[in-house]
């Protein structure tokens, strides 16, 4: 157990480290210390980042008909959150420790008594993570050891913080100082980031950055009913920034402050079959998934269990992935009903009702919506990616990026940098293909290690120009990043093989 957990915390590592050594993402503020729950996206990062949202665009609104596109504004009005209940609602319990001045959810501090013939000698805590139980079994064994209590030790009965007893509180240690006593109740914190809007600094001026980019769709579904043709059932889809003061961002980029969402809110008619919609909606979305490289098997549904919905649900399943630390929420797909637009026609006073011509009907929709975080699916992307091996002896690390999301296509690589002939052959090669695809030039250093540097990097192929292009037959040596498969092509082969590879 313990050895899985330092493997899967060691590829954690590995990944984290080649983010930061070959640009893909970089801790924001770094010059400065850090900033915590907030990072940057480097020159190959947001590659990957911009053709991940590309695909999600391409597939979701282009490629469909019922589904239009939006971009709205991430400062709205309050009122709007006030509607959607995320002024009074949106928050997580916390939990502070009064020594250390750490901030916990309290909902993934776990605590256990530990019993020994049937006596409680103390309790133990631990902050969620995929050995919990293990860690938490040997601080009871410690504890009794410690305490030289002789007898047998009850099993571990893990419980969140939220449901511990007034009781417990003074009682269980707080995992900073390892001693009780420090911690205090649960209490509820909104998550919304607030700001000022305008010159007057009172009340009336508080403003929220969006914590959904959800809001700004109902907010625009109207404006998208009476500009546009759109007939029931139809979707609108955004991606955009969201912001969250999260009390424990954490996981790299799994759970951060600053994040971009990719919703898409999809109308339907309140007496359609709303189940067969959600099930076809999480069908498509674990496509979308495979399509961009996340392997079958390590996808999961999580479906919530009806106490646990959140305030506007009525079912509400989660695609999951299996990350290094452990399976974990990627893609929430929530059945809305109409809460939210019969919420906005209260606090707006303007109809959100559609007239639906088949039907002869006019109502306010109800609503399936598919929601997915592209920094977390890009780090779903980067684990799953995230590959060593070893080539003639030597040991390599790669990204297996699928084509359609490696930040480079291809690599144009002159076989030498100083021969003139080679290099102007390769430069016109390199212009070619720079038209249709992101290539990349690298003319400097040993070709062995050049591939190395884009197999790190995920560019599927590489073509090397040598003296046979130039001297002989124009052909060029095409590089497979996987098999490290090498062949020969001509020009036309070459194009005529990425067109089919990428669109
Ligand atoms: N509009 C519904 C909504 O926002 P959510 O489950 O809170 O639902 C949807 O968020 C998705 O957004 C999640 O499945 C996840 O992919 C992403 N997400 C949420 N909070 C995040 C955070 N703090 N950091 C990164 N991604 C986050």
């Amino acid at each position: 157990m313990a050895k899985a957990q330092a493997s899967q915390n060691a590829q954690m590592d590995a990944i984290v480290a080649l983010c930061k050594r070959r640009g893909f993402i970089f801790q924001s503020s770094e010059i400065y210390g850090g900033y915590n729950g907030f990072f940057d996206f480097g020159p190959i990062g947001v590659e990957l980042k911009k053709n991940i949202k590309d695909a999600w665009w391409q597939d979701m609104v282009h490629r469909r008909d019922d589904i239009e596109g939006l971009d709205s504004s991430i400062i709205m009005s309050p009122k709007i959150w006030e509607a959607s209940g995320h002024v009074g609602g949106f928050s997580d319990p916390m939990v502070d420790c009064k020594v250390s001045k750490m901030r916990y959810r309290a909902d993934q501090l776990f605590f256990s008594p530990v019993v020994v013939d049937g006596e409680t000698i103390g309790y133990v805590s631990v902050l969620e993570d995929g050995n919990m139980e293990a860690t938490v079994q040997a601080a009871a064994e410690k504890m009794k050891r410690k305490k030289g209590v002789q007898g047998e030790l009850a099993p571990i009965e893990l419980k969140d913080y939220t449901e511990a007893d007034p009781s417990q509180y003074e009682l269980i240690p707080s995992p900073a100082t390892g001693e009780p006593g420090s911690l205090t109740p649960p209490r509820d914190f909104n998550l919304m980031f607030e700001t000022k809007v305008g010159a007057l600094s009172d009340s009336t001026a508080i403003a929220y950055l969006r914590p959904e980019t959800a809001q700004g769709i109902f907010a625009n579904y109207k404006n998208v009913v009476d500009t546009g043709r759109v007939k029931i059932p139809f979707g609108i889809a955004q991606i955009g920034k969201a912001f969250r003061n999260e009390i424990t961002p954490r996981n790299f980029i799994f759970r951060s402050r600053e994040f971009e969402q990719m919703e898409m809110e999809y109308f339907i008619a309140p007496d359609a079959d709303w189940k067969s919609a959600h099930r076809e909606w999480i069908d498509w979305c674990k496509n979308w998934l495979v399509s961009v490289g996340l392997p079958q098997e390590m996808l999961g549904e999580d479906v919530h269990p009806q106490e646990k919905l959140s305030h506007y649900s009525r079912g509400t399943t989660d695609i999951t992935f299996q990350f290094p630390f452990g399976e974990q929420e990627l893609w929430g797909i929530a059945c809305r009903g109409n809460f939210d637009l019969t919420q906005h026609q209260e606090h707006s006073g303007k109809s959100m009702e559609i007239f639906d011509e088949a039907a002869k009907a006019k109502y306010i929709p109800h609503v399936v919506e598919p929601s997915l975080g592209v920094d977390r699916v890009l780090l779903a992307i980067l684990t799953a990616a995230y590959t060593e091996d070893e080539i003639g002896g030597e040991k390599r690390s790669l990204m297996k990026f699928h084509p359609r999301v490696a930040p480079y296509k291809i690599a144009v690589l002159p076989l030498l940098k100083n021969k003139p002939e080679l290099v102007e052959r390769a430069r016109a090669l390199y212009g070619k293909l720079q038209r249709k695809f992101n290539a990349f030039w690298d003319a400097s250093g040993a070709i062995g290690r050049r591939y190395r540097r884009m197999d790190e990097i995920g560019t599927p192929w590489c073509v090397t120009i040598d003296f046979d292009t130039v001297e002989k037959d124009g052909t060029v040596t095409l590089r497979d990043r996987d098999t490290t498969e090498q062949k020969r092509v001509n020009e036309e082969e070459l194009l005529a093989f990425l067109d089919e590879q990428l669109f």
